[in-house]
Protein backbone atom coordinates (compact mmCIF):
# COMPACT_ATOMS: atom_id res chain seq x y z
CA UNK A 1 0.00 0.00 0.00
CA UNK A 2 1.69 3.12 -1.28
CA UNK A 3 0.95 6.01 1.66
CA UNK A 4 2.13 9.70 1.33
CA UNK A 5 4.71 11.03 3.66
CA UNK A 6 4.15 14.36 4.81
CA UNK A 7 6.73 15.23 7.05
CA UNK A 8 10.28 14.30 7.47
CA UNK A 9 13.14 15.63 9.04
CA UNK A 10 15.42 17.29 6.41
CA UNK A 11 18.87 15.18 6.35
CA UNK A 12 21.03 17.73 7.86
CA UNK A 13 18.16 17.73 11.10
CA UNK A 14 18.31 21.65 10.46
CA UNK A 15 15.32 21.85 8.93
CA UNK A 16 12.20 19.87 7.86
CA UNK A 17 10.91 18.82 5.11
CA UNK A 18 6.93 18.83 3.89
CA UNK A 19 5.16 17.49 1.18
CA UNK A 20 3.05 21.14 0.02
CA UNK A 21 -0.66 19.87 0.40
CA UNK A 22 -1.49 22.63 -1.35
CA UNK A 23 0.05 21.49 -4.93
CA UNK A 24 -1.96 18.06 -4.62
CA UNK A 25 -3.48 16.26 -6.65
CA UNK A 26 -1.18 17.67 -9.86
CA UNK A 27 1.86 17.90 -8.86
CA UNK A 28 3.72 16.26 -5.62
CA UNK A 29 6.01 18.96 -4.51
CA UNK A 30 8.23 18.98 -1.47
CA UNK A 31 9.27 22.23 -0.01
CA UNK A 32 12.33 22.28 3.23
CA UNK A 33 11.19 24.28 5.99
CA UNK A 34 14.31 26.04 7.95
CA UNK A 35 13.15 29.51 9.31
CA UNK A 36 10.27 30.38 11.71
CA UNK A 37 8.59 32.40 9.20
CA UNK A 38 8.20 29.29 6.84
CA UNK A 39 6.89 26.93 9.27
CA UNK A 40 4.61 29.46 10.23
CA UNK A 41 3.38 30.57 6.42
CA UNK A 42 3.20 26.59 6.09
CA UNK A 43 0.71 25.54 8.86
CA UNK A 44 -1.40 28.92 7.73
CA UNK A 45 -1.68 28.15 4.06
CA UNK A 46 -2.29 24.72 4.97
CA UNK A 47 0.60 23.39 3.07
CA UNK A 48 0.64 21.34 6.27
CA UNK A 49 -3.12 20.84 7.44
CA UNK A 50 -4.73 18.51 9.89
CA UNK A 51 -5.06 18.38 13.49
CA UNK A 52 -1.93 15.80 14.62
CA UNK A 53 0.14 16.77 11.56
CA UNK A 54 -0.17 20.14 12.24
CA UNK A 55 1.17 19.42 15.85
CA UNK A 56 3.98 17.24 14.19
CA UNK A 57 5.22 19.74 12.35
CA UNK A 58 5.15 22.73 15.34
CA UNK A 59 6.73 19.96 17.35
CA UNK A 60 9.61 19.08 14.19
CA UNK A 61 9.76 22.26 13.57
CA UNK A 62 10.24 23.94 16.41
CA UNK A 63 13.37 21.15 17.45
CA UNK A 64 15.01 22.06 13.34
CA UNK A 65 15.23 25.71 14.31
CA UNK A 66 16.57 24.66 17.89
CA UNK A 67 19.35 22.32 15.96
CA UNK A 68 19.97 25.33 13.67
CA UNK A 69 20.46 27.69 16.63
CA UNK A 70 22.58 25.32 18.92
CA UNK A 71 24.61 24.50 15.83
CA UNK A 72 25.35 28.64 14.86
CA UNK A 73 26.66 28.92 18.22
CA UNK A 74 23.32 30.41 20.34
CA UNK A 75 24.11 29.80 24.10
CA UNK A 76 21.77 27.44 26.24
CA UNK A 77 19.97 30.77 28.35
CA UNK A 78 19.27 32.33 25.17
CA UNK A 79 18.19 29.44 23.03
CA UNK A 80 15.33 28.85 25.88
CA UNK A 81 14.27 32.27 25.37
CA UNK A 82 13.86 31.73 21.52
CA UNK A 83 12.30 28.18 22.10
CA UNK A 84 9.47 30.00 24.21
CA UNK A 85 8.77 32.74 21.43
CA UNK A 86 8.96 30.46 18.50
CA UNK A 87 6.28 27.97 20.47
CA UNK A 88 4.20 31.24 20.84
CA UNK A 89 4.54 32.40 17.47
CA UNK A 90 3.77 28.81 16.13
CA UNK A 91 0.78 28.26 18.59
CA UNK A 92 -0.99 31.09 17.28
CA UNK A 93 -1.16 30.21 13.59
CA UNK A 94 -4.39 27.93 13.77
CA UNK A 95 -6.66 28.56 16.69
CA UNK A 96 -9.49 25.23 16.33
CA UNK A 97 -7.25 21.87 16.69
CA UNK A 98 -6.01 21.70 19.81
CA UNK A 99 -3.34 19.35 18.72
CA UNK A 100 -0.79 22.22 17.92
CA UNK A 101 -0.80 23.86 21.83
CA UNK A 102 -1.02 20.18 22.95
CA UNK A 103 2.46 19.21 20.84
CA UNK A 104 3.79 22.75 21.73
CA UNK A 105 3.36 22.17 25.46
CA UNK A 106 5.05 18.72 25.28
CA UNK A 107 8.29 20.72 24.06
CA UNK A 108 7.95 23.24 26.37
CA UNK A 109 7.61 20.74 29.10
CA UNK A 110 10.98 19.27 27.53
CA UNK A 111 12.43 22.97 27.66
CA UNK A 112 11.77 22.96 30.97
CA UNK A 113 13.11 19.64 31.91
CA UNK A 114 16.20 19.76 29.92
CA UNK A 115 19.15 21.63 31.95
CA UNK A 116 21.98 21.01 29.84
CA UNK A 117 23.88 22.88 27.45
CA UNK A 118 22.38 23.99 24.11
CA UNK A 119 23.20 20.73 21.95
CA UNK A 120 21.80 18.87 25.00
CA UNK A 121 18.59 21.17 24.49
CA UNK A 122 18.61 20.46 21.08
CA UNK A 123 18.93 16.79 21.28
CA UNK A 124 16.08 16.75 23.45
CA UNK A 125 13.74 18.49 21.66
CA UNK A 126 13.94 16.76 18.64
CA UNK A 127 13.74 13.28 20.72
CA UNK A 128 10.90 14.63 21.70
CA UNK A 129 9.30 15.65 18.34
CA UNK A 130 10.21 12.31 16.98
CA UNK A 131 8.34 10.99 20.29
CA UNK A 132 5.27 12.94 19.01
CA UNK A 133 5.59 11.79 15.81
CA UNK A 134 6.23 8.33 16.65
CA UNK A 135 3.06 8.32 19.32
CA UNK A 136 0.55 9.40 16.43
CA UNK A 137 1.69 6.96 14.16
CA UNK A 138 0.95 4.11 16.36
CA UNK A 139 -2.44 6.06 17.65
CA UNK A 140 -3.82 5.74 14.23
CA UNK A 141 -3.26 1.96 13.67
CA UNK A 142 -5.42 1.66 17.40
CA UNK A 143 -7.93 3.88 15.82
CA UNK A 144 -7.90 1.97 12.95
CA UNK A 145 -8.21 -1.16 14.35
CA UNK A 146 -11.10 0.25 16.82
CA UNK A 147 -12.88 1.60 13.87
CA UNK A 148 -12.55 -1.79 11.31
CA UNK A 149 -14.76 -3.65 14.26
CA UNK A 150 -17.51 -1.16 13.27
CA UNK A 151 -17.13 -1.89 9.62
CA UNK A 152 -19.01 -4.69 7.26
CA UNK A 153 -17.85 -6.56 4.51
CA UNK A 154 -19.53 -4.24 1.20
CA UNK A 155 -19.80 -0.84 3.44
CA UNK A 156 -20.18 2.28 2.18
CA UNK A 157 -18.38 5.45 4.18
CA UNK A 158 -19.37 8.91 4.10
CA UNK A 159 -16.42 10.91 4.95
CA UNK A 160 -15.38 14.42 5.03
CA UNK A 161 -12.36 16.88 4.53
CA UNK A 162 -9.27 14.50 4.80
CA UNK A 163 -8.31 12.67 8.18
CA UNK A 164 -6.27 10.60 6.44
CA UNK A 165 -2.41 9.78 6.11
CA UNK A 166 -2.20 13.19 4.89
CA UNK A 167 -3.30 14.63 7.88
CA UNK A 168 -1.45 12.57 10.45
CA UNK A 169 1.70 10.53 11.22
CA UNK A 170 0.36 7.78 10.16
CA UNK A 171 -2.79 5.71 8.89
CA UNK A 172 -5.01 9.10 9.50
CA UNK A 173 -7.94 8.91 11.60
CA UNK A 174 -11.08 8.80 9.93
CA UNK A 175 -9.46 7.00 7.00
CA UNK A 176 -7.45 4.51 9.24
CA UNK A 177 -10.10 1.76 9.19
CA UNK A 178 -10.60 1.82 5.80
CA UNK A 179 -6.67 0.93 5.48
CA UNK A 180 -6.84 -1.68 7.80
CA UNK A 181 -10.10 -2.95 6.22
CA UNK A 182 -8.90 -2.90 2.43
CA UNK A 183 -5.54 -4.28 3.65
CA UNK A 184 -7.62 -7.43 5.32
CA UNK A 185 -9.67 -7.70 2.34
CA UNK A 186 -12.82 -6.22 3.76
CA UNK A 187 -14.78 -4.40 0.44
CA UNK A 188 -15.15 -0.92 1.38
CA UNK A 189 -16.29 1.64 -0.33
CA UNK A 190 -15.29 5.77 0.61
CA UNK A 191 -17.89 8.54 -0.34
CA UNK A 192 -15.50 11.20 -0.51
CA UNK A 193 -17.55 14.86 0.32
CA UNK A 194 -15.74 17.71 -1.86
CA UNK A 195 -15.53 20.08 1.47
CA UNK A 196 -15.55 23.73 0.34
CA UNK A 197 -13.65 26.15 -0.23
CA UNK A 198 -10.59 23.96 -0.31
CA UNK A 199 -11.10 21.18 -1.85
CA UNK A 200 -9.48 18.52 0.99
CA UNK A 201 -12.06 15.82 0.41
CA UNK A 202 -11.61 16.02 -3.62
CA UNK A 203 -8.03 16.91 -3.55
CA UNK A 204 -6.64 14.61 -0.89
CA UNK A 205 -9.12 12.59 0.63
CA UNK A 206 -9.59 11.05 -3.21
CA UNK A 207 -6.28 11.29 -4.40
CA UNK A 208 -4.78 9.36 -0.70
CA UNK A 209 -6.94 6.73 -1.30
CA UNK A 210 -6.77 6.24 -4.86
CA UNK A 211 -2.68 5.36 -4.56
CA UNK A 212 -3.94 2.75 -1.99
CA UNK A 213 -5.87 1.51 -4.21
CA UNK A 214 -9.41 1.82 -2.46
CA UNK A 215 -12.68 2.68 -4.26
CA UNK A 216 -13.60 6.69 -3.57
CA UNK A 217 -16.52 8.73 -5.31
CA UNK A 218 -16.34 12.11 -4.57
CA UNK A 219 -18.99 14.20 -4.44
CA UNK A 220 -20.06 17.64 -4.12
CA UNK A 221 -21.79 19.16 -0.48
CA UNK A 222 -24.77 19.85 -2.16
CA UNK A 223 -25.17 16.31 -3.22
CA UNK A 224 -24.85 14.78 0.40
CA UNK A 225 -28.61 15.58 0.94
CA UNK A 226 -29.68 13.39 -2.02
CA UNK A 227 -27.47 11.06 -1.30
CA UNK A 228 -28.91 10.06 2.06
CA UNK A 229 -32.48 9.78 0.15
CA UNK A 230 -31.33 7.68 -2.68
CA UNK A 231 -28.58 5.64 -1.10
CA UNK A 232 -27.41 6.19 2.31
CA UNK A 233 -23.55 5.43 3.11
CA UNK A 234 -23.98 2.68 5.89
CA UNK A 235 -21.78 5.05 8.45
CA UNK A 236 -20.34 8.55 8.79
CA UNK A 237 -16.27 8.59 9.63
CA UNK A 238 -15.04 11.92 10.34
CA UNK A 239 -12.10 13.29 11.99
CA UNK A 240 -11.84 16.02 14.67
CA UNK A 241 -10.13 19.05 15.50
CA UNK A 242 -10.84 19.79 19.14
CA UNK A 243 -13.22 17.35 20.87
CA UNK A 244 -14.90 19.13 24.19
CA UNK A 245 -14.93 17.27 27.42
CA UNK A 246 -18.95 16.99 27.10
CA UNK A 247 -18.31 15.33 23.17
CA UNK A 248 -18.92 18.17 21.26
CA UNK A 249 -16.67 17.74 18.08
CA UNK A 250 -15.39 20.18 16.42
CA UNK A 251 -14.15 19.12 12.68
CA UNK A 252 -14.33 21.05 9.17
CA UNK A 253 -17.25 22.98 8.21
CA UNK A 254 -19.57 21.06 6.83
CA UNK A 255 -19.41 17.92 9.16
CA UNK A 256 -22.60 19.31 11.53
CA UNK A 257 -24.77 19.31 8.29
CA UNK A 258 -23.42 15.64 7.74
CA UNK A 259 -24.08 14.73 11.16
CA UNK A 260 -27.85 16.06 10.83
CA UNK A 261 -28.50 14.14 7.97
CA UNK A 262 -27.21 10.70 9.19
CA UNK A 263 -29.08 11.56 12.34
CA UNK A 264 -32.23 12.49 10.03
CA UNK A 265 -31.82 9.07 8.26
CA UNK A 266 -30.76 6.43 10.91
CA UNK A 267 -27.06 6.28 9.78
CA UNK A 268 -24.47 5.59 12.73
CA UNK A 269 -22.22 9.19 12.51
CA UNK A 270 -18.34 8.37 14.80
CA UNK A 271 -15.93 10.66 14.92
CA UNK A 272 -11.96 9.18 14.92
CA UNK A 273 -9.49 11.03 16.68
CA UNK A 274 -6.22 10.23 19.14
CA UNK A 275 -6.68 11.30 22.39
CA UNK A 276 -4.59 14.32 22.07
CA UNK A 277 -7.46 15.89 20.06
CA UNK A 278 -9.29 15.34 23.44
CA UNK A 279 -9.77 19.17 25.23
CA UNK A 280 -10.92 18.34 28.81
CA UNK A 281 -10.35 21.97 29.73
CA UNK A 282 -12.82 22.84 26.89
CA UNK A 283 -15.88 22.38 28.66
CA UNK A 284 -18.48 22.73 25.76
CA UNK A 285 -17.93 23.22 21.83
CA UNK A 286 -19.68 26.31 22.63
CA UNK A 287 -16.11 27.64 23.85
CA UNK A 288 -13.98 25.75 21.08
CA UNK A 289 -12.45 28.75 18.75
CA UNK A 290 -13.18 28.81 15.66
CA UNK A 291 -11.14 29.93 12.84
CA UNK A 292 -12.13 31.65 10.03
CA UNK A 293 -10.18 31.87 6.78
CA UNK A 294 -9.93 34.68 4.62
CA UNK A 295 -12.29 35.80 2.24
CA UNK A 296 -10.08 35.44 -0.82
CA UNK A 297 -10.62 31.63 -0.20
CA UNK A 298 -14.30 31.77 -1.54
CA UNK A 299 -14.46 34.27 -3.98
CA UNK A 300 -11.31 33.02 -5.64
CA UNK A 301 -10.88 29.41 -6.85
CA UNK A 302 -7.30 27.92 -7.50
CA UNK A 303 -6.46 31.31 -9.64
CA UNK A 304 -10.12 32.36 -10.91
CA UNK A 305 -12.42 34.65 -9.81
CA UNK A 306 -15.71 32.14 -8.21
CA UNK A 307 -17.20 35.86 -6.61
CA UNK A 308 -18.07 39.10 -7.61
CA UNK A 309 -14.23 40.63 -5.92
CA UNK A 310 -15.70 42.83 -3.16
CA UNK A 311 -18.33 40.61 -2.40
CA UNK A 312 -19.28 39.88 2.04
CA UNK A 313 -17.77 36.75 2.69
CA UNK A 314 -18.21 34.31 5.94
CA UNK A 315 -15.68 31.99 5.89
CA UNK A 316 -15.54 29.18 8.94
CA UNK A 317 -12.81 26.76 9.00
CA UNK A 318 -14.59 24.60 11.18
CA UNK A 319 -18.05 23.67 13.02
CA UNK A 320 -19.23 22.14 16.10
CA UNK A 321 -21.58 18.55 15.75
CA UNK A 322 -23.17 18.76 19.12
CA UNK A 323 -22.58 15.10 21.04
CA UNK A 324 -26.52 14.10 20.85
CA UNK A 325 -25.57 13.79 17.33
CA UNK A 326 -22.77 11.27 17.41
CA UNK A 327 -22.81 7.56 17.77
CA UNK A 328 -19.12 7.20 18.94
CA UNK A 329 -16.07 8.83 19.59
CA UNK A 330 -13.49 6.29 18.80
CA UNK A 331 -10.10 7.25 19.67
CA UNK A 332 -6.74 4.72 20.26
CA UNK A 333 -8.74 3.75 23.39
CA UNK A 334 -11.49 2.18 22.11
CA UNK A 335 -15.02 3.47 21.48
CA UNK A 336 -16.43 6.21 23.42
CA UNK A 337 -20.36 6.80 24.07
CA UNK A 338 -22.87 8.27 25.68
CA UNK A 339 -22.60 9.60 28.49
CA UNK A 340 -19.51 11.40 26.98
CA UNK A 341 -17.64 12.96 29.72
CA UNK A 342 -16.74 9.84 31.88
CA UNK A 343 -15.79 8.00 28.64
CA UNK A 344 -13.66 10.31 27.61
CA UNK A 345 -11.66 11.16 30.88
CA UNK A 346 -11.57 7.32 30.95
CA UNK A 347 -9.64 7.40 27.65
CA UNK A 348 -7.34 10.45 28.22
CA UNK A 349 -6.06 8.76 31.44
CA UNK A 350 -5.52 5.62 29.93
CA UNK A 351 -3.84 7.65 27.33
CA UNK A 352 -1.96 9.80 30.05
CA UNK A 353 -0.89 6.42 32.26
CA UNK A 354 0.34 4.06 28.57
CA UNK A 355 2.78 6.94 28.25
CA UNK A 356 4.29 6.81 31.78
CA UNK A 357 4.84 3.63 31.43
CA UNK A 358 6.58 3.38 28.33
O1 LIG B 1 -8.36 22.92 7.64
P1 LIG B 1 -7.81 21.53 7.70
O2 LIG B 1 -7.60 20.91 6.37
O3 LIG B 1 -6.59 21.45 8.58
O4 LIG B 1 -8.95 20.70 8.44
C1 LIG B 1 -8.74 19.35 8.71
C2 LIG B 1 -9.90 18.68 9.35
O5 LIG B 1 -10.90 19.26 9.61
C3 LIG B 1 -9.69 17.24 9.72
O6 LIG B 1 -10.89 16.54 9.65
C4 LIG B 1 -9.17 17.16 11.17
O7 LIG B 1 -8.08 18.03 11.35
C5 LIG B 1 -8.76 15.78 11.54
S1 LIG B 1 -7.31 15.24 10.68
C6 LIG B 1 -6.96 13.68 11.24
Amino acid sequence: MEKPTPVRWAADGNAIVILDQTRLPGQRVESELGTLDEIVEAIQSLRVRGAPLIGIVAAMGLAALARRAERSGVPREELGGFVEDWCSRIAATRPTAVNLTWALGRMRDALAREKGDAPALAARLAEEAQAIWDEDREMCHRIGQHGCALLTDGARVLTHCNAGALATGGIGTALAPLYLAHEAGVDVRVLASETRPLLQGSRLTAWELMQAGIDVTVLTEGGVGGLFTEDPPDVVFVGADRIAANGDVANKVGTYALAVLARRHGVPFYALAPTSTVDLTTLTGADIPIEHRSADEVREGFGRPTAPADVRVWSPAFDVTPSGLITGIVTEQGVCRAPFEPALREAVAAAAEARASR
